[in-house]
């Protein structure tokens, strides 16, 4: 199956997450190719089945990524996809938090009028040692507030890679199930 990944990256972790999908997909015989939304991103159509990414930065998702989706929504919605959000608030044991990233990710998929046949919520990082001062000095309050890492010299990775891996095989049985007998 030929798959395409579409990422849009703040900090570099959902690049990084995206990247490591890459290669599980590939290690499983896919062909895959991956592109950053910023970077003229080649369209949906001439490939099986499309991952799309994107992380949270103050409840949403970069614009490249959105731009992509709404301009593509036709083809991605004839086509197996599955869309990936990377945030902190599901690292953070407050169920609260996962009921928000839920409701961002559900409104705003809502809103592109894209259905994709999975969405996974991804923990991201916390990159203390890249943001400027302020963005360090509110990252900081936040993660005390919740509980999360405060030492700002270093850098936290929240992500559980098994469950990404877990989340992009499951996509490419359902994609590879979905080519042989669609759905739609
Ligand atoms: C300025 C800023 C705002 C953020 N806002 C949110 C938010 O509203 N909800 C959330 O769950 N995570 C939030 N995060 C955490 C990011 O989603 C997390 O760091 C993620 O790993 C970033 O991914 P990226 O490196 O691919 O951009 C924020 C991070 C920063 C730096």
């Amino acid at each position: 199956m030929t798959i395409l990944i579409v990422y849009g990256t703040t900090e570099g972790q959902t690049r990084k997450i995206a990247r490591y999908m890459k290669d599980i997909l590939q290690d499983a015989g896919h062909k895959v190719t991956i592109a950053d939304a910023t970077e003229e991103p080649p369209a949906p159509g001439d490939y099986d089945a499309i991952l799309i990414g994107g992380s949270i930065h103050i409840h949403k998702y970069q614009s490249a990524v959105t731009h992509y989706i709404a301009k593509h929504v036709a083809v991605l919605n004839k086509m197996p996809g599955a869309f990936f959000s990377v945030c902190l608030a599901v690292a953070s044991g407050i169920d609260e938090e996962h009921r928000e990233a839920d409701k961002i990710t559900n409104d705003f998929l809502a809103q592109t009028g894209w259905k994709p046949l999975l969405t996974a919520q991804v923990a991201g990082a916390l990159k203390y040692t890249q943001y400027d001062y302020l963005k360090r000095l509110i990252m900081k309050m936040i993660a005390k507030r919740e509980g999360r890492a405060t030492d700002t010299s270093q850098d936290y990775e929240y992500t559980n890679w098994d469950a990404v891996k877990k989340f992009a095989l499951e996509f490419a049985d359902k994609a590879s199930v979905e080519l042989t007998s669609p759905s739609r």
